[in-house]
């Protein structure tokens, strides 16, 4: 049940994190020296998933304050460097959630003598990444319940390993069950434009042994109406205080179609997913991407010269059309809105 593989890394003064632009034909790392190659490892997705990207800000917040470190005016540029780093990708709420808890940890430390600063800081962002695996593996546990033994799964995107610091959220789910023996089979859509399902899910279910095939996204809908899928597993990127869940673009229609025949509908996420401060998924920034991951996919050419092009990278699936959001604190099911605030609140689920 171990990962073969480390996603990110911090050692000898560099950030290493598998390069996920150039998986599955080439394994090979890369290495962040300093914060703007974490800015740039973010932005261009070197590495991508919500957790994921949250955990790199996190080291990238330390490895700005190693640089500025003794600098006269280091607070001026120690908040520009977290500001940078916190627009990197706007949609997942998970990069200004550890950015803000780097801040806060600055903070604190600031009053303390300053050669417990930079110790601090470091410890933390170790603190988040080593805190995001164990979480993914609670979430795995409490997923795994709503998997029937046998079930055929349908899954968008990459939510593994690869997506978070460790073990993933949605497909932690899928692998947990998948270890307990359920002889589930997953479908994984190919997720266009930027195919994570067909290069970095389906590389995952490989390597875990997962029965599973690879489809084009839009066959997923005949799968779904044809009765041929017992659920549906994907992530988030950021979750509204009423339950909206932002996640890939297709995310919004597969939930359309599940709601239509009756397939139970589960996004997968850390608490730390869940923007507490917006009322609903309206309020969710959605990043639109180059125009070139679409008329150039994986580098070759497909729609003519200077053809106008539409490129969200994420949609919004309303708590309507959602089952269950399954968090390490358990599922929170309808009524989202109270349940959310209750777990906000530290009390327990209703439902
Ligand atoms: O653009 P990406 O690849 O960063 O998008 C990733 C997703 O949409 C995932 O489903 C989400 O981040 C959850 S990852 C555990």
């Amino acid at each position: 049940m171990d990962e073969s593989f480390i996603t990110l890394e911090y050692r000898d003064d560099s950030l290493f994190l598998i390069d996920q632009r150039v998986l599955p034909t080439t394994f090979t790392l890369f290495e962040c020296k300093n914060y703007e190659d974490v800015e740039f490892a973010i932005r261009d997705m070197v590495v991508r998933g919500a957790p994921a990207i949250g955990a790199c800000a996190a080291y990238g917040v330390y490895m700005a304050a190693k640089q500025f470190a003794g600098l006269q005016d280091f607070e001026q540029k120690f908040k520009a460097a977290c500001d940078f780093l916190a627009l990197a990708r706007p949609t997942a709420v998970n990069l200004e959630w550890a950015i803000v808890r780097m801040w806060n940890t600055y903070e604190e430390a600031k009053q303390k003598p300053s050669d417990h600063l930079l110790p601090r800081l470091k410890s933390e962002a170790d603190a988040i990444r080593s805190e995001d695996i164990q979480t993914n593996k609670t979430i795995g546990e409490i997923g795994n319940a709503v998997v029937p033994p046998n079930a055929t799964i349908l899954t968008h995107c990459n939510t593994g390993a690869l997506a978070t610091a460790g073990w993933g959220t949605a497909l932690g789910v899928i692998k947990t069950a998948f270890y307990d023996a359920k002889n589930i089979f997953v479908y994984a859509d190919e997720t266009r434009p930027r195919f994570q399902g067909a290069r970095l899910t389906a590389w995952e279910l490989m390597e875990a042994k997962i029965p599973s095939k690879l489809i084009p996204d839009s066959a997923a809908a005949t799968l779904i109406r044809d009765g041929k899928i017992d659920l549906i597993i994907l992530g988030g990127d950021r979750v509204a205080a009423n339950g909206d869940v932002a996640n890939k673009l297709g995310t919004f229609a597969l939930s359309v179609i599940a709601k239509a025949y009756g397939v139970p509908f589960y996004s997968v996420v850390p608490v730390s997913t869940i923007d507490f401060t917006i009322p609903d998924g309206s309020y969710i920034p959605i990043e639109e991407r180059d125009s070139k991951e679409v008329t150039h996919p994986g580098g070759t050419q497909v729609a003519p010269d200077g053809m106008d092009v539409y490129n969200p990278s994420f949609d919004v699936t309303p708590h309507q059309n959602i089952t269950g959001i399954i968090t390490e604190k358990g599922i929170i099911r309808p009524p989202f809105k109270q349940n959310i605030e209750r777990l906000k609140n530290g009390q327990p689920l209703l439902g």
